[in-house]
């Protein structure tokens, strides 16, 4: 079969082709023949040497994968060979190969591609857990989502929707917000250019939002937090301005790091907000829980409530170009990869 690995920490072009033996499932796993893997921001941070839950480098990263089933392990029907599915991968994900614990899957419904069911576990799973799980997120609900553009962001966007939200108010590149207002979004802020406290407190009348979500961190942190309305909560879910450049920076790492405040319980009680932090890779023990999340998403993308929206499918060997694409603020939407 054939690897990305990350054969070092560094820029885009560490990133490398390998040939390798093919995996074999073992009991209650299956083998999928892999179409499409996709790319998170993650990945991207693993590479730079800024992912703490990352293998150690050299590694093979890849958080999901759609693909038809090949080979069943001992325990598994094998009415499950020539299946169309789509998995979490605990890393490992940007193989051709991937075997997977047959309770992970995912079974796709009649007419959904393996190119939209590759954009779907994470972003979908993420946005899910942020919104229903932690923020309890009701009908009639406004809501800041940042970089709303990316593979979390719409899908975030396209929850809002079928949650009744009242505003959805996201922050994105300027050529975006065309796109992103077909898609949904109410308002669009270009954090270019407009300072985004501002512009949230000016389209909500000063009361502030109900729910925000940020995976900026950094200076974004305190910013974020002062978006809300009394009762509102932001969740935080990554560090992106950890990572401004495509080469690992140790300043901009600690500078993201040290600018990211504190909060003291008692200033929270006074606000009365709530703050919440989410990371589905450590989410792994709550397994009936996820379950129950992917049923629910499969069931709105049979439905042709939530539609995946794919940017830009990159070969295995285009790899680091794939990388660079997203480090240049130029995908809409998700990015993949293919084996073919
Ligand atoms: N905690 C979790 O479980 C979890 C799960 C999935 C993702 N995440 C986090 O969620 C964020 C989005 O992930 P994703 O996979 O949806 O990413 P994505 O599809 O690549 O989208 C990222 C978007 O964020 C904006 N952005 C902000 N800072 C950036 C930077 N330094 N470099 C490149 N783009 C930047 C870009 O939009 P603009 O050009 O419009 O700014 C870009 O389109 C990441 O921070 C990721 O680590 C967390």
């Amino acid at each position: 079969m054939k690897q990305v690995w990350i054969t070092r920490k560094g820029a885009p072009e560490v990133l490398k082709v390998r040939e390798t033996t093919d995996p074999v499932p073992k009991e209650g796993h299956i083998r999928i023949n892999v179409n499409f893997a996709g790319i998170n921001f993650a990945d991207i941070l693993a590479r730079m040497g800024l992912y703490p839950d990352s293998p150690k480098v050299p590694c093979v990263v890849g958080y999901e994968v759609s693909g038809v089933v090949d080979e069943v392990g001992e325990g598994v029907h094998s009415d499950w060979i020539g299946k169309k599915v789509a998995s979490i991968t605990r890393f490992g994900g940007y193989s051709s190969k991937v075997c997977v614990d047959v309770d992970q899957l995912m079974t796709l419904p009649e007419g959904i591609s393996l190119e939209s069911a590759a954009a779907m576990p994470v972003n979908y799973l993420t946005a899910y857990i942020m919104m229903v799980e932690q923020a309890r997120f009701r009908k009639g609900d406004t809501i800041l989502i940042h970089g709303i553009g990316g593979g979390v962001g719409i899908a975030a966007l396209q929850l809002s929707k079928i949650l009744e939200a009242r505003s959805i108010i996201g922050t994105a590149s300027a050529w975006k917000h065309d796109e992103l207002s077909k898609l949904g979004a109410d308002h669009l802020i270009d954090y270019n250019s407009e300072d985004f406290v501002n512009r949230v407190m000016e389209l909500t009348e000063k009361r502030g939002v109900d729910l925000v979500l940020d995976p900026v961190g950094g200076k974004y942190v305190k910013r974020s937090y002062g978006c809300l309305r009394p009762l509102g909560s932001v969740v935080f879910y990554g560090m992106s301005s950890a990572a401004p450049g495509k080469r690992r920076s140790i300043v901009s790492g600690l500078s993201a790091l040290l600018s990211s405040g504190k909060f003291h319980p008692i200033r929270l009680m006074n606000a009365n907000k709530g703050v919440h932090g989410c990371n589905l890779g450590h989410l792994w023990s709550e397994r009936d829980r996820l379950k129950k999340a992917m049923e629910q998403l499969a069931m709105w993308l049979k439905e042709g409530k939530i539609t995946p929206v794919v940017d830009k499918v990159f070969t295995f060997e285009n790899a680091a170009e794939a990388h660079g694409y997203i480090q240049d603020h130029r995908n809409l939407g998700k990015v993949l990869l293919t084996p073919q």
